[in-house]
């Protein structure tokens, strides 16, 4: 501990910044120098993090499950859906146990519905984006017919997912009041596509956009997307993506049943986040049907796998599970009160200010903040809060506008 400390107090971490790969082994205590300093810079750096970063802090008992288990690093390969599950596969039970008390939570039908526990939000979309191509197609609509619809707030993993199913993206405005999807909008983007020669839709929907918090109105986008059906012969496959929201909405909303929209093909939500648990940690739940799309033998296992990675994580599971039974829904429903009454003081204290205004939706912890007027000098908040602007173009129903903007996101900090 001594030696450790020295090398600390002199500055002289182990190991340097450098970029060669060490020739001969570096000795145990250069090493836990470094880490000790490394940890150091991290504790800092959380410190620093204002309410402009989505910052968690994972709760003790989700921290325990990795402290507990990685020594024996399980890997959960494959999906606990299509094997059967021996007594060697303990974390792949738990994940079992998990997906379904998720498929309770949103009230879905576990007989209907299956998912996985993924390593976050991008996953779960490039995911989405697979499985809809591949149920787009089957419908006898080949790949270059199809297109993705978003808007400009919708998540920047969409467009990986876009780019990787080789599909072109197309952007539907937001609506001026609301700031989400609006239905309209969306009509008439899908005529113009069609008219281009689209005939497949993938749509993903957010629940809790980044930078607002706001959700897409899934009522009215159904039955727009009804009228157009009664129209043309084309093919559609919507999911939610619900990596901000999907862990605050249900505590909120008795009535919050996603799967309960014949559209909505997979949900995904991340634990990460709003869920107080470490990094990687996301769920994807999907209709049952759809898993024969894409699942392929595991050739060197008498198994099939259908999820995006090879290897994947069995103690991710096993943190989220202990997360969601250390609390169950009114130890949620009183940390979602607790950080929203933060949200509230916030809005209440610059509420009366003309050159700014609060974009949110009541049942969200995030909010975005717009500079209305671009000669007030708005730098006080960054540096109060730890805000982030940004100026972005932005698509709305009434045209295109340059946004000055930043995020916020109340989560004990
Ligand atoms: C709406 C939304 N979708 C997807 C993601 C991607 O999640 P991840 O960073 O866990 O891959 C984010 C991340 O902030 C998000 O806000």
């Amino acid at each position: 501990m001594f030696a450790i400390k020295t090398y600390i107090k002199n500055n002289i971490l182990y190991p340097k910044r450098n970029n060669k790969f060490p020739d001969r082994p570096v000795s145990k205590i250069k090493i836990k120098a470094g880490l000790w300093g490394i940890l150091n810079k991290v504790k800092n750096q959380k410190k620093y993090t204002g309410y402009g970063h989505l910052v968690t802090y994972p709760e003790k008992v989700a921290a325990n499950a990795w402290k507990m288990l990685l020594p024996y690093n399980p890997n959960n390969l494959g999906n606990w859906s299509i094997k059967n599950l021996e007594p060697n596969h303990e974390t792949a039970k738990v994940e079992r146990d998990l997906i379904l008390q998720m498929i309770d939570l949103y009230h879905g039908n576990k007989n209907e519905l299956e998912g996985y526990v993924t390593t976050g939000g991008t996953e779960a979309n490039i995911f989405s984006a697979w499985l809809g191509i591949k149920y787009i197609e089957k419908r006898g609509i080949e790949r270059d017919k199809i297109c993705l619809i978003k808007t400009s707030l919708t998540h920047y993993s969409i467009e990986k997912a876009a780019d990787i199913v080789g599909v072109p993206t197309f952007i539907v405005p937001l609506n001026d009041k609301t700031w989400n999807m609006d239905a309209w909008g969306f009509e008439k983007e899908v005529e113009n596509s069609i008219k281009k020669g689209k005939k497949g839709f993938l749509v993903p929907l957010t629940l809790g956009y980044t930078v607002t918090g706001t959700n897409d109105p899934i009522k009215k986008i159904s039955r727009s997307i009804e009228k157009i059906k009664k129209k043309h012969r084309v093919e559609f496959f919507i999911w939610f993506d619900a990596a901000l929201n999907g862990l605050i909405e249900p505590f909120l909303n008795n009535e919050f049943k996603p799967f309960s929209f014949c559209e909505i093909q997979t949900f995904l939500t991340d634990f990460h986040k709003f869920g107080f648990t470490p990094l990687p940690a996301g769920i994807i739940l999907y209709r049952k049907e759809l898993r024969q799309l894409i699942e392929k033998p595991i050739t060197y296992l008498e198994e099939k796998d259908n999820t995006l990675l090879g290897s994947r994580s069995g103690i991710a599971p096993v943190a989220c599970w202990a997360i969601i039974n250390l609390w169950g829904k009114n130890g949620f429903k009183r940390k979602i009160y607790e950080n929203l009454k933060y949200k509230y003081q916030f809005i209440n204290k610059i509420k009366n200010n003309q050159n700014l205004q609060i974009i949110t939706n009541d049942n969200s912890l995030t909010c975005a903040i717009v500079v209305e007027n671009k000669s007030y000098k708005f730098k006080w908040l960054s540096e109060v809060y730890g805000l982030n602007f940004k100026s972005e173009n932005i698509l709305f129903n009434s045209g295109k506008k340059n946004i000055l903007r930043a995020k916020i996101h109340f989560l004990n900090h």
